[in-house]
């Protein structure tokens, strides 16, 4: 039943996820100085480092990184501000079991900074989504989307902070939801047994 976490950075969405009651098994670093490791080891979660700076070339990270998540033989993977792209084979390898959070309602902004670029398009609603993982980067079947409104004055640290207050309702929800074998996927969509509502929409 378990999930590995992936991270880079903050981490607050890992802590999210652990502070649900998740069951992370562990989570890992492509940096050694990701400030989440800290927040995870205080949290009793074992932590792992595979720097892809000590590998040649993508292929070579990622299998790496295939075999330190192995080891903990997790059901669910999960990314939580990994700043890596993956490789095809990687993700083919964790296919319907590879969730990722991202800071825009996709398919409206993928890629890196969103909330500038929603300030940028004149936005009046922005948002966050969970979406299972696929080649193609930041697509992939979405899961659950939290809606936030772009407030006149909002800079990208303000809005940002919106978003991502919203992120650490959605990813717990969507995770448990997997855990609970309550999401099917059919023709690229899915869908949550019991009509749990996929998107929120928060006014705050
Ligand atoms: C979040 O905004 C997440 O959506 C994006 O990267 C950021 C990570 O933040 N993928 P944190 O490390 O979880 O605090």
């Amino acid at each position: 039943m378990s999930i590995v976490v992936l991270i880079s950075g903050r981490g607050s969405n890992m802590q999210a996820l652990l502070e649900a009651g998740l069951p992370v098994s562990a989570v890992i670093s492509n940096r050694a100085d990701a400030k989440g490791l800290a927040i995870a080891a205080a949290h009793g979660v074992v932590t792992r480092v595979v720097d892809h700076r000590g590998f040649p070339s993508r292929d070579t990270f990622d299998a790496a990184l295939a075999q330190e998540i192995d080891r903990f033989a997790p059901r669910l993977v999960a990314l939580a501000g990994f700043m890596r792209v993956l490789t095809p084979a990687f993700v083919a390898r964790y296919a319907g079991r590879l969730l990722n959070i991202h800071p825009s309602l996709l398919p409206a902004l993928p890629g890196l900074e969103t909330h500038a670029r929603a300030l940028a398009a004149g936005l009046e609603t922005h948002g966050c989504t969970v979406h299972f993982v696929t080649e193609k980067l930041d697509h992939g079947p979405i899961v659950i989307q939290a809606e936030v409104p772009v407030r006149k004055g909002d800079t990208p640290e303000t809005l940002a902070a919106r978003v991502l207050r919203q992120e650490h309702v959605i990813y717990p929800r969507a995770i448990r939801w997997f855990l609970d074998d309550k999401l099917v996927i059919r023709d690229g969509k899915v869908r949550v047994k019991g009509n749990d509502a996929q998107v929120l929409t928060c006014s705050d």
